[in-house]
């Protein structure tokens, strides 16, 4: 078998295969390697007029049809399977060699497989990979972490087959070893968040408003035109409009309202607590799809009383349009401030160095959270590089200055109505934590203090503290030796 190849892809599923194509169709040499031969069968008779592939049956034959440095692409579910392909052709390679993970691993599992495999002379870069089918085929945004020397080797053939915007490829070299699906994680992180709350407000203008889906995918049309312009918004439009062909209803009505998830929104939240990434928006996200799907403890509640179900009159039903579209678009620049907060946290935590305007820029286009926003995200953290938070930075906060008012009428509305906002509520709350002068975590501290003796600070003077609320006078002594 001749070494022609310039990259090769084994795990043919869905991903695996449009990943293939999209390199053969960009005129790379492909080999192609499916554990199962039949599926690189059907590769090539389908699409093999695509492009230049070399399919191969075993192991050996996919590693002998690839040029060195050799570049191998394995596609296949994440966890144990990964950790098995590895052991398959990790002992076939050679020093300088590269296998590269485009599945949705865990971050730590990467950097334990990085370290594993360098210390074997070989390079691994976990990939996020984010577009869906449609976005393998056509191009994704494209985040690998790894080695710099394996970017320089990788990263053209990456850039070529992503997604571009503004002719500016949607892939970057995020950083070292498990950078990659780190960010890939909070991606989908955000993801959760964002679809969350475009679900909160389709709920508000239907239980609230009083308009139908197709309505209310006409609405989010109107916002896909402006500032809210987003392939989640756009898909949502599409999603609320469609019928069911079967009973003539809206879609929506004949879906089961319980939200699942794979697992990297439940990771991304895990991780997070870890950090001490106050991701808060992405928390109500994740667990309110895990609420829906707890059908035992619906029934227990589903007789008790709520809010006051009355839809608005029409005449103010407009002007509540217009206030759910400024909680929305305030609502989801607080979450995407929470996820940049959490990749600048982890970049101190593991040494990596990430540029958050890079990440911003390439989420422009293939992925699924793409949207104009990120342009904006972009330029912020172009203008001001150590920029601490989205709303250091003036339009943004002029922004939400804007949607005071809506977004808190938004949430009161939802709360006397009885329609549940965890996102909108949680993000309009972590604004008023981390702008507030006065937190009642004093009193937690006095509380901890009181019944644990975990010492506090004081707002006047420096140092530890714990007072004696056992004894007569409540003496307070301080604690760290200091005068
Ligand atoms: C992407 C998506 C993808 C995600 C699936 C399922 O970036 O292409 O985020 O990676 O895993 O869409 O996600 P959930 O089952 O967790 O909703």
């Amino acid at each position: 078998m001749e070494a022609s190849a310039q990259i090769g892809v084994t795990g043919l599923a869905v991903m695996g295969r449009n990943l293939a194509r999209n390199f053969a169709r960009n005129g790379f040499t492909v080999a192609v390697h499916n554990r199962t031969p039949g599926r690189t069968k059907t590769l090539i008779e389908e699409f093999g007029h695509e492009g230049t592939f070399v399919p191969a049956r075993s192991p050996q034959e996919f590693v002998a049809a690839l040029e060195r440095p050799r570049r191998l692409l394995i596609m296949v579910k994440a966890g144990e399977a990964t950790d098995e392909v590895i052991e398959e052709f990790a002992p076939l390679l050679e020093a300088g060699d590269m296998i590269i993970d485009g599945g949705n691993a865990h971050f730590a599992d990467t950097r334990r497989r990085e370290r594993a495999l360098r210390e074997r002379g070989l390079h691994f870069v976990g990939s996020g990979v984010s577009g869906g089918e449609e976005g393998a085929l056509h191009g994704p945004s494209i985040m690998p972490g790894g080695s710099a020397e394996s970017y320089a080797v990788l990263g053209p053939m990456l850039e070529r087959i992503s997604a571009h915007v503004d002719g500016e490829p949607c892939c970057t070299h995020i950083g070292t070893d498990g950078s990659g699906h780190f960010v890939k994680m909070v991606h989908n992180g955000i993801e959760y968040a964002d679809m969350q709350l475009i679900a909160e407000a389709y709920h508000l203008l239907r239980d609230v408003g009083g308009h139908t889906p197709a309505e209310i995918a006409e609405t989010f049309r109107e916002w896909n035109r402006g500032r809210l312009d987003s392939y989640l918004v756009g898909i949502t439009a599409e999603v609320l409009a469609h019928t069911d062909a079967g009973t003539g209803r809206p879609f929506v009505d004949i879906v089961r309202d319980a939200a699942e998830q794979k697992g990297t929104g439940r990771w991304t939240v895990q991780t997070a607590l870890d950090l001490g990434s106050p991701v808060t928006a992405i928390a109500e996200a994740t667990f309110a799809r895990v609420a829906s799907s707890r059908t035992g403890l619906r029934a227990a509640y589903r007789p008790l009383p709520g809010g006051r179900r009355q839809r608005l009159d029409p005449d103010v039903a407009g002007r509540f349009t217009r206030d759910v579209e400024q909680a929305l678009y305030a609502s989801k620049v607080i979450a995407y401030d929470q996820g940049w907060t959490m990749i600048r946290d982890a970049a101190a935590e593991y040494g990596w160095d990430i540029d958050l305007g890079a990440v911003a820029k390439i989420w422009r286009g293939g992925c699924i959270i793409r949207a104009a926003f990120l342009d904006r995200i972009r330029a912020a953290h172009a203008a001001t590089p150590d920029l601490v938070s989205l709303l250091a930075e003036e339009r943004f906060a002029a922004e939400i200055t804007d949607a005071q008012q809506a977004w808190r009428t938004v949430v009161a509305t939802a709360a006397h109505r009885g329609v549940p906002v965890p996102a909108f509520s949680a993000a309009l709350s972590s604004y008023d934590t981390l702008r507030g002068e006065h937190l009642p975590a004093a009193l937690i501290q006095g509380q901890r203090d009181y019944f644990g003796a975990h010492t506090y600070r004081r707002t006047d003077r420096e140092g530890t503290y714990h007072t004696l609320w056992s004894e007569p006078g409540r003496l307070e002594v301080r604690t760290d030796g200091g005068a």
